[in-house]
């Protein structure tokens, strides 16, 4: 199919959802009005394609989504699309709606899902949609920045609290097997100890040591944020009280995170890939990653972009350990 002239293009949003989302649809929609296209939203992630739950969308489609946490083509998790029958399946949907190009809103699962689409003859377009920023191939992704914001507002209200009462409050925060919620929040929320799966710890020196030794500079608070990919907030809040006498409370945040209206980060980077995706299919690209590098938007091939490696930046670590003396 690739190289055809590109005339109705459709558009799905997978795996966990993000604000953004929206934003993103909505610049995919528009922007293929702009350009005279048909679109097709899809719900349900790949279930829709599988199931045929298509819809044509136009510029109307997507008035006051902008602003909305969430995703108005809803998500889902698709099991059958793992298998090729499902992929088969997909494509002959696809077929049926005249769909000449595809673009996949979500995570590096979807992203995986996207590239058996592109190898069986579908161009297909990744763009990262997930609070997680854990997207080997780009530096953002839609939805981390409103997660941070939600952290942030979270736990200062926790910190009030903690620092009324004295106390120990150990944070859980999502990010799949990633740390970068939790690095990232820790900093703007000036948390004394920060636990990410990037890094190994230990549990006398890194924590409480570091609690102690905060308590004895006069601080009336101890602040740990906790990556999910750590997990054992509970048990470690137990184990903190134990082991210094400081009176200490376990909070998984959980879904919270991912709920809201959108920052202005995330609704322009996702309006900019939205409307980027629309102009890579147009230009007879496919099998592409839109992603951000060095600031700016751009898009590398989904097989190397599904192939690299992220670090967890150094500098943040060492500055977050140096801030919380
Ligand atoms: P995310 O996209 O947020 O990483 P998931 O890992 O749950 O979320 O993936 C979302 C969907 O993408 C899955 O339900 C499945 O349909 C599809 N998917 C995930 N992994 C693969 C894979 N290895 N091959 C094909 N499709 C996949
Ligand atoms: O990928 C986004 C995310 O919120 C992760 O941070 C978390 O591990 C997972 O999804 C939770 O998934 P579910 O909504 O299925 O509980």
């Amino acid at each position: 199919m690739e190289n055809k002239t590109i005339r109705t293009i459709g558009v799905l949003t997978s795996g966990g959802d993000a604000p953004g989302m929206n934003a993103a649809i909505r610049a995919v929609v528009r922007t293929g009005a702009y350009y005279g296209l048909k679109v097709f939203g899809i719900k349900r992630g790949y279930n829709g394609l599988i199931n045929g739950e298509l819809e044509e969308m136009n510029a109307r489609s997507v008035s006051e989504t902008l602003q909305r946490g969430g995703t108005c083509l809803m998500t889902a998790r698709c099991l059958e699309f793992k298998e090729e029958a499902g992929v088969r399946k997909a494509c002959h949907i696809a077929r049926v709606f005249g769909i000449d190009g595809l673009i996949v809103i979500g995570g590096d699962g979807s992203f995986r899902g996207a590239r058996d689409l592109s190898n069986a003859g579908l161009p297909t377009i990744a763009m990262p949609g997930t609070i997680d920023n854990d997207i080997s191939c780009s530096e953002y992704t839609i939805g981390y920045d409103t997660c941070l914001n939600t952290v942030k507002d979270l736990v200062d209200k926790i910190r009030d609290t903690a620092s009324s009462h004295e106390r120990c409050s150990v944070i859980e925060v999502m990010g799949r097997a990633a740390g970068y919620i939790a690095l990232e929040a820790g900093i703007a929320c000036g948390a004394e100890v920060i636990l990410i799966p990037e890094k190994s710890y230990s549990f006398d020196e890194d924590v409480l040591r570091p609690i102690l030794e905060a308590k004895s500079r006069g601080k009336k608070h101890a602040i740990i944020i906790v990556a999910e990919g750590i997990g054992g907030v509970i048990e470690m809040a137990q184990e903190i009280e134990a082991k210094t006498g400081i009176e200490s409370r376990a909070t998984i945040l959980g879904h919270v995170q991912r709920g809201g209206s959108p920052t202005v980060r995330d609704r322009v980077i996702a309006s900019q890939m939205g409307a980027r995706s629309v102009e890579l299919l147009l230009a007879g690209k496919a099998n592409r990653i839109v992603c951000m590098q060095h600031g700016e938007i751009t898009d590398v091939d989904i097989n190397e972009g599904l192939e690299m490696k992220k670090e967890i930046s150094e500098e943040l670590i060492s500055l977050a350990h140096k801030l919380s003396v």
